[in-house]
């Protein structure tokens, strides 16, 4: 087991954490969270894991390997990196760069970039042999600083931002308002602990963000939708990245042709922006709680989003499901969206 820790986004933060849980649990990871801290969090795990989080994870930034973890003052930072083993992680004098990044309020720019420097010195004299480069380093060096105390160690990688930007939904070629942004799309999918070759259903399917987001990461994804247009929509922007979904079907998602279903990951309509066909949210999302029932076995899951007001816990559980977890997220004054995790008991 390595002593890892991981910069998560500050834009949904509780969403963050409980994604890259779901990631661990879903790869078959056995992790100890350490310490949960602003925007960041500290874990043993097995340091392959890092390797899955970064392929899957929509909200995780950066993965490290702890060095070690001090007060954030001089002092105490000089105490820690004296007892770091410099040299045995820059074998024979590699190049690196030592980059800190400051959570919120918790540290100025200046004492940031006076640690980095601080640092730097501090790793070329307990390895002679290394050289600072700031273009290409061969290592780098990575801290947090944040609720008063530095997290110090090696980066092992970051989630690049660029792909789910592309992913937007405006630069889709089928484009509907109600559609959900890549990277919440992503991060649902890892809530239900969707695995590689498994069956991911969205039922409501609208534009494919859901869909696509679970091909990127080897599920088999089956969208329906009420209206052949959307159904339709659905199909062109998942063939747009170069993927092909297991199936794409014009129908009442309340009655499923369906035998198989491994995890439901969904964004109902909620009568705004996406109709719900003379019915009210509430029917929509009882229905297809009803419906995927018999599909889903023991443990397996349901991540679905719904206005906050729905109460989507009572719900799920007047349908003999679990709740397990539930994020909120503001959106505007009149909605605040909850995305809501249950397991079939
Ligand atoms: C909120 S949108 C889905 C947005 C989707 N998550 C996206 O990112 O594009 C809801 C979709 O549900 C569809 N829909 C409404 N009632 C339905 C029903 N009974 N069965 C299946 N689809 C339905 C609508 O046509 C609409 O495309």
């Amino acid at each position: 087991m390595a002593n890892l820790f991981f910069l998560v986004s500050g834009e949904f933060e509780s969403l963050s954490f409980s994604e890259l849980k779901a990631i661990l649990a879903a790869e078959g990871f056995t992790y100890a969270v350490t310490e949960f801290l602003d925007q960041t969090v500290r874990l043993q795990a097995d340091a392959q894991s890092v390797r899955e989080v970064l392929r899957r994870s929509g909200y995780t930034r950066v993965c490290a390997q702890e060095l070690f973890v001090c007060e954030a003052n001089d002092e105490a930072i000089v105490k820690a990196a004296s007892g770091a083993d410099f040299e045995a992680v820059l074998c024979d004098g590699e190049t690196f760069e030592v980059r800190i990044r400051r959570i919120k309020e918790y540290a100025t720019k200046e004492a940031t970039m006076k640690y980095e420097r601080l640092l730097g010195k501090l790793i070329l004299q307990n390895a002679p042999k290394a050289k600072v480069d700031l273009k290409k380093p061969q290592k780098t060096f990575f801290g947090v600083l944040t609720n008063g105390k530095l997290l110090f160690g090696v980066k092992m990688g970051e989630v690049v931002p660029k792909p789910f930007v592309e992913r937007r939904a405006r630069k889709k070629p089928f484009f509907h308002p109600s559609a959900m942004n890549a990277k919440l799309a992503r991060c649902m999918v890892n809530l239900a602990h969707a695995q590689s070759g498994s069956y991911v259903l969205d039922p409501f399917s609208g534009t494919g963000s859901t869909l696509i987001e679970a091909s990127l990461i080897g599920c088999k994804a089956v969208g329906i939708d009420v209206q052949r247009h959307m159904a339709k929509g659905t199909l062109k922007n998942i063939r747009h990245f170069g993927l092909e979904p297991e199936g794409v079907i014009a129908a009442d998602s309340r009655k499923l042709p369906l035998s198989r279903v491994d995890c439901v990951v969904t964004d109902p309509p909620y009568g705004r922006s996406s109709t719900t066909m003379k019915s009210s949210t509430k029917a929509i999302v009882e229905g297809i709680f009803s419906s995927v029932y018999p599909f889903l076995g023991r443990g397996q899951r349901i991540c679905i989003a719904s206005p906050k007001t729905l109460n989507v816990k009572r719900i799920g559980e007047q349908y003999g499901y679990r709740h397990l977890e539930s994020h909120f997220a503001y959106v505007h004054r009149s909605l605040t969206r909850e995305v809501a995790v249950f397991e079939k008991v």
